[in-house]
């Protein structure tokens, strides 16, 4: 089988490429390419522009909208009592303390870089890494509207109806990240505050994406050439690609479709879900998918590495969010997440080894192949998204048991936090896993035989000057990428278990964990990216010059969340998109 063979190798080696293109962008310091505002024109055609470019494969029919009643699931919230007035002072202290942050970085962002995709936070410059449709302008915008900044959310939603989505200066432009800041966030703005002027951009952004599906098998191109697209080339679905690039498109398309009935983006995004499904049980670790799958040939089965980490996440989020979406008209979402839930606990779940052997846990990444399954026992920040995934399929679908991993994966999250210097995690790190949930004890001779094993240079020194050079807090084994990029994954997972269980003890973690993210990031002008958490504690980690859109999109946003009254976006109403979007949720 030589065909198979050489595929699986360059599929082997086009995982070890992403890999070290994961790495390596997160431990470059190239800017990113830059933009000149054109003057770019107020958008002429806005979705006519799309829907005029000549449709090479046309979808033979297209599947309706479910008609079916929405379904009354559990509440994902808790109840929660009356307020003590001293709780509810001490709460809208912290609130107000996180608008003045946000306050700040809008009003730098809108005197240096408005209408660009980022404001840079040191120089006052500004950035356009997602096609110079002003991200952060368009992701913020539900956030304005949360914090009730009415003249600001005015402002920015008619500023957000002249972005010309035609024009663009990248080469490709990413489907993934395009559907979840700016169509996300366009049909969030729309669903909160019902300006028809939102749906309109929604509906251009969305005929926009909708022109990556032009392929053959309808399935779609996730990093697009879009100038090819717009001169009316043939395109193809690329052989591989990652799992959560296709797989993250459901939310969006579908509250689309649902928003203005119109079922041909539902119909693009569940050909996709239904050969996910179709292939879930048969891939080397059942229940869960290869990190790279293909578009082109539809195969979502082949492959060995599995994670719920960087590049297959939202894949997996999407599954109880689309039963929250939808009102469990479609009961597929259910069992998928149901499967891959199961999966992940028992393969990608694992206890640290902690000096004080605390009782949590940490998701890593998976091997499986002939067999043998094979846990790597690291962990990301991006990965701490899975608390607050696992906490909404748990309570929608009443699994106990996923609200317990969840609460361990939070409170990991929360200690990896703490045991760094500056009181924030690092962007990847590895630990040394317990053989047993039940814990083990600290054993320091393991710990460092594991740190010694992960070095790259352990002829050149011994175990404890590597620990002290790579300035490793005792459980860690080694520290890949030790950027904290101002990301929301914590904070999001600490907000939804708060939200779910009413447990006071993650306000103040959520406050922590805010004082130190505010301390350790803040520039004259903003927030900014930092290099080295591990820095020691009396010095302040160098800024890195970055303020990603999520930071006003997201990670604000759900502190905010964290700190406002509960019914304030209630998770029985709204159902959040990767890029902490809330959408309307049909119930019955
Ligand atoms: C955020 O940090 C800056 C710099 O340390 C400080 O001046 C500001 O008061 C902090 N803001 C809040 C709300 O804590």
């Amino acid at each position: 089988m030589p065909v198979v063979r050489r595929r699986s190798i360059a599929w082997i080696a086009l995982i070890a490429t992403l890999t070290l293109f994961y790495f390596w962008n997160a431990s470059t310091r190239s800017p990113p390419p830059s933009y000149t505002d054109a003057n770019s024109r107020a958008a002429q055609g806005g979705a006519d522009f799309w829907k005029l470019i000549p449709v090479h494969y046309p979808p033979q029919s297209i599947r309706p909208l479910p008609t079916k009643a929405p379904v009354k699931y559990p509440n994902v919230q808790t109840s929660f009592g009356k307020e003590p007035a001293e709780a509810r002072a001490i709460r809208e202290h912290r609130q107000r303390a996180v608008k003045l942050v946000f306050t700040k970085c809008w009003t730098s962002y809108r005197e240096y870089a408005w209408k660009s995709d980022e404001l840079a936070p040191v120089s006052g410059g500004k950035k356009n890494p997602f096609g110079g449709w002003a991200a952060t302008l368009v992701d913020a915008l539900d956030t304005l509207w949360i914090m009730d900044m009415k003249p600001e959310f005015d402002e920015a939603v008619q500023a957000a109806a002249t972005i010309d989505f035609s024009k663009t200066d990248l080469d490709q432009v990413n489907v993934f990240e395009t559907n979840i800041r700016y169509l996300g966030g366009f049909i969030s703005a729309f669903d909160l505050s019902g300006d028809e002027r939102l749906l309109h951009k929604a509906v251009e952004v969305g005929e926009m994406l909708y022109k990556a599906f032009d392929t053959p098998n309808r399935m779609p191109i996730t990093r697009w050439a879009i100038h090819a697209a717009v001169s009316g080339k043939r395109q193809t679905a690329p052989p591989s690609l990652l799992i959560a690039e296709i797989g993250s498109l459901t939310m969006e398309f579908t509250r689309l479709s649902i928003i203005t009935e119109d079922a041909k983006w539902f119909d693009a995004v569940q050909r996709i879900m239904d050969a996910m499904a179709d292939q879930q049980d048969s891939t080397a670790l059942p229940g869960l998918w290869p990190l790279v799958v293909s578009a082109k040939d539809q195969i979502f089965n082949i492959g060995n590495m599995f994670t719920l980490g960087a590049m297959a996440d939202s894949a997996y989020e999407y599954l109880p969010k689309m039963s929250a979406l939808m009102g469990g008209q479609l009961p597929i979402y259910q069992k998928m997440y149901e499967k891959a839930a199961t999966a992940a606990i028992k393969h990608a779940l694992y206890r640290p080894m902690t000096p004080q052997n605390e009782d949590i846990l940490v998701s890593g990444a998976v091997k499986s192949e002939n067999g043998e399954v094979t846990l790597d026992a690291q962990g990301q920040h991006l990965v701490c998204f899975l608390g607050g995934l696992l906490t909404v399929g748990g309570r929608l679908f009443n699994r106990a048991q996923d609200i317990s991993a969840a609460t361990k994966l939070v409170d990991g999250c929360i200690w990896t936090y703490k045991a760094l210097p500056h009181g924030i995690m690092p962007e990847t790190f590895h630990m040394v896993p317990c053989h047993s949930l039940d814990g083990c004890e600290w054993d320091e001779k393991a710990w460092k035989k594991e740190v010694l094993r992960l070095a790259k240079d352990k002829q050149a020194t011994s175990v404890d000057d590597i620990i002290k050079r790579d300035r490793l807090p005792p459980g860690f084994a080694s520290i890949p990428d030790r950027r904290y990029i101002l990301r929301p994954e914590a904070i999001e997972s600490v907000f939804i278990l708060y939200r779910a269980t009413g447990r006071a003890d993650l306000l103040d973690s959520a406050w922590t964990m805010f004082e130190s993210i505010n301390r350790t990031t803040s520039t004259k002008l903003a927030n900014s990216a930092v290099w080295d958490v591990t820095a020691p504690q009396d010095q302040q980690p160098e800024r890195a010059n970055s303020m990603e859109s999520f930071w006003l999109g997201e990670t604000l946003k759900y502190f905010y969340l964290i700190f406002s009254e509960t019914d304030v976006i209630s998770l029985d109403e709204y159902v959040f998109n990767t890029e902490a979007h809330p959408f309307k949720r049909l119930v019955p």
